[in-house]
């Protein structure tokens, strides 16, 4: 199985991701580090401990920082509600979370598996600070698959830019420039896999305790969607990192060089994506455009289905 670390600020939708990690042989989850970042990183650490707990699995949790690099911290309770993940009541987690700070985790692992897979769903606050760090861990890391940005679908927070690429920008622009292969799932690829009615139902219809879950997370999720732009269902955006470490062919895109605009206020955290080839920067990342979506919820359901 494939190596991976999963960097995350659950947040129903990594939630969701966390648990199609765990549910999915074909990958080895050898950590999961929590940021500030959908809510503060005390909150998004509990939360995956919940996510992890209710996998039935055994992975390492550990809190890394509480605030991005240089910009005051920003949440999305509005999108996530209070606890970040409102819409199921789950216990208390009763796992301990991993001594060491996300940080360290985030190099440790990096240095002990070859060729890791780093799979980011929040702002990139850890993943930025480890590069930093230690510098090694670029030419060992095999893949960063992320979660951000966004190009003609433009922005969720901003009018032009993600809210995990906004949130800290200057980490944003630290890992597009690491040299580390990128693959980028931005809001072109997410929001053509949406939470509609039917496909929410096939998770509360399961017999076991993770799809009833999963389908009370998803409907508070897509609320905000619904109400805010009247579609029908919301974006399910972080676990598609995941489904396409499982199925790439499921999606298409273009290699393409992708920089990070940190200097100006009004497109902060933009992710200037050269789609057309239009300069002659050289390709930085994987950008993702597009999704079968129905073939993703399938594969979904089939993953959610084998947990307990
Ligand atoms: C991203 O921001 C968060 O609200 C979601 O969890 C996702 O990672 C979408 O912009
Ligand atoms: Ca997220």
């Amino acid at each position: 199985p494939r190596p991976i670390l999963i960097d995350t600020d659950p947040g129903q939708d990594d939630a969701v991701a966390i648990l199609l990690a765990l549910a999915s042989p074909e990958l080895d989850v050898r950590a999961i580090t929590a940021v500030s970042g959908n809510v503060p990183v005390a909150r998004t650490a509990r939360n995956a401990l919940q996510a992890v707990e209710l996998s039935g699995r055994a992975v390492p949790v550990a809190m890394g920082c509480d605030r991005p690099m240089r910009r005051a911290p920003a949440h999305a309770a509005h999108v996530h509600g209070d606890t970040g993940l409102d819409g199921a009541d789950l216990p208390e987690p009763t796992i301990p979370l991993d001594p060491r700070h996300g940080v360290d985790v985030i190099v440790e692992t990096a240095r002990a598996a070859d060729g890791l897979t780093l799979v980011p769903l929040g702002p990139l606050t850890n993943v930025a600070t480890a590069l930093r760090r230690a510098p090694d861990i670029a030419g060992r890391l095999g893949r960063i698959v992320l979660m951000g940005g966004a190009y003609f679908e433009v922005g969720n927070i901003t009018p032009a830019a993600e809210f995990n690429i906004w949130a800290d920008p200057e980490a944003a622009a630290i890992v597009f420039r690491s040299g580390v292969p990128l693959t980028v799932v931005p809001l072109d690829c997410t929001h053509k896999a949406l939470t509609l009615r039917h496909r929410i139902e096939r998770f509360r219809a399961m017999p076991n305790r993770a799809g009833p879950v999963v389908a009370g997370w998803l409907d508070f999720f897509e609320r905000f969607d619904r109400d805010k732009y009247g579609t029908d269902g919301g974006p399910l955006h972080d676990p598609l990192t995941i489904a396409w470490l499982l199925r790439p062919d499921l999606f298409t895109g273009r290699e393409i060089n992708v920089e990070i605009e940190t200097e100006s206020d009004l497109t902060r955290g933009m992710t200037v994506a050269d789609w057309w080839g239009v300069t002659d920067r050289p390709p930085n990342a994987l950008f993702l455009g597009d999704v079968d979506a129905d073939a993703f919820y399938d594969l979904l359901a089939e993953r959610i289905g084998r947990l307990p």
